[in-house]
């Protein structure tokens, strides 16, 4: 039998995290270690002999995180902030985590010369204005210093630069992926949904088993392309057997059939969720939207990206990958698994 591929996952109870590592622990050719301070979205793993896990805190880990990246081939580093609501809130926060941490990780994986795939981020295009963008020729812009908002995508720029600085001048091997807004079961814990900080579909997913109307932000014109978490795990996986082929790249991974205008994605959500046999009437009839500003949803210091949209063809190209789950096909399984959620919710209460 040929030794098992090692592969270190920081955060790895995250939304990508936990998904990439049920399926690479599906093919049995991988020992995973991961690390993360909870543990909800991966409990049905830790029994598998070939996942090791430790639940803690980065900051309390170090030493952890050495030892196994001296071990592992492939280092994963997925622990980060990546909600814009905290990019207002708490912006010191996001820096400590997004960008120190994890150039403490990078810098390790140079020293022992290992593998490094980063997440990068859609959000590094900025308020790019071309129809799509291409991962190395599009132009990042971004707003002024006051509008926290960009705090995120431009450490995560930096961290690029000094991914790709560290492969041209300290032999780093590595791949950078940009996911365009990955959605799907489990993407937000129902907490966050229930106090508005979740990404938009779990916000409108949730309001509507809330009973609470959707808030469109602004006039709901913005668009993203949403892409299926399977089908970026998919990506993901193929980056893994690939790594040489892969190295020194950057990918956009998204779908650009799915884009949907936030209110186009709404009117989807409320016709979706009325149409679910096991949505209960009152919840359906109770099924609305409303429009409120950014400073009101998000406070000072937000501001929209109002076009999004991927150039799919290198990563098409290099790993004859592309997205094939459509928009209805993820939010059905989103509201099913927030309706099973909700539902236990509900029983614990009784
Ligand atoms: C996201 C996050 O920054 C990251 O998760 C990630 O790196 C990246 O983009 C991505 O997933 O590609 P954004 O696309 O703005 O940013 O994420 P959402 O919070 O899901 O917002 C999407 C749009 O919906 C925004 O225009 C926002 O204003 C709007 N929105 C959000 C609403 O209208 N109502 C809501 O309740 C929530």
């Amino acid at each position: 039998m040929p030794e098992k591929k090692k592969i270190l996952i920081i955060g790895v109870n995250g939304f990508i995290g936990s998904y990439l590592t049920e399926k690479l622990l599906s093919f049995n050719e991988y020992e995973i270690y991961g690390l993360d301070r909870d543990s909800y979205r991966i409990a049905h793993l830790t029994d598998d002999s070939n996942f090791i896990f430790l639940q803690d805190d980065i900051i309390r880990s170090w030493d952890w995180i050495e030892n196994k990246i001296k071990k592992c081939d492939i280092i994963i580093p997925l622990a980060a902030i990546a909600m814009p609501k905290y990019y207002i809130e708490n912006p010191i926060k996001v820096f400590e985590i997004d960008f120190e941490y994890n150039l403490e990780i990078i810098k390790m994986v140079v020293k022992y010369g290992k593998y490094l795939i980063f997440p990068s981020t859609s959000e590094v295009y900025g308020k790019s204005n071309t129809d799509y963008f291409h991962e190395d020729t599009t132009d990042f812009v971004v707003g002024p210093i006051i509008n926290t908002r960009w705090i995120y995508s431009t450490i995560k720029q930096l961290l690029d630069r000094v991914i790709y600085s560290y492969s041209l001048h300290g032999g780093l091997k590595f791949c950078c992926f940009r996911p365009f807004n990955w959605i799907g079961p489990k993407l937000d814990s129902i907490e966050y949904a229930k106090t508005g900080c979740s990404r938009v579909t779990n916000s409108f997913l949730m309001n509507l088993l809330l009973k609470k109307p959707i808030k469109i932000v602004g006039d709901g014109r913005q668009g993203r392309c949403f892409t299926d978490i399977k089908d970026g795990v998919d990506c993901l996986i193929q980056i893994i057997m690939n790594t040489e082929m892969c190295n020194q790249q950057f990918f956009n991974i998204g779908n650009p059939d799915n884009y949907l205008t936030v209110y186009e994605l709404a009117i989807k959500c409320i016709e979706l969720f009325k149409k679910h046999p096991e949505i209960p009437k009152d919840l359906k009839q109770a099924a609305k939207f409303e429009f409120v500003s950014s400073d009101e949803y998000y406070g000072k210091g937000y501001e929209d990206i109002f076009y999004r949209k991927p150039s799919i063809d290198k990563v098409k190209a290099i790993l004859m990958w592309s997205p094939v789950i459509g928009i209805d096909k993820s939010l059905n399984n989103s509201i099913d698994y927030l309706f099973s959620e909700w539902n236990k919710m509900n029983d614990q209460k009784i």
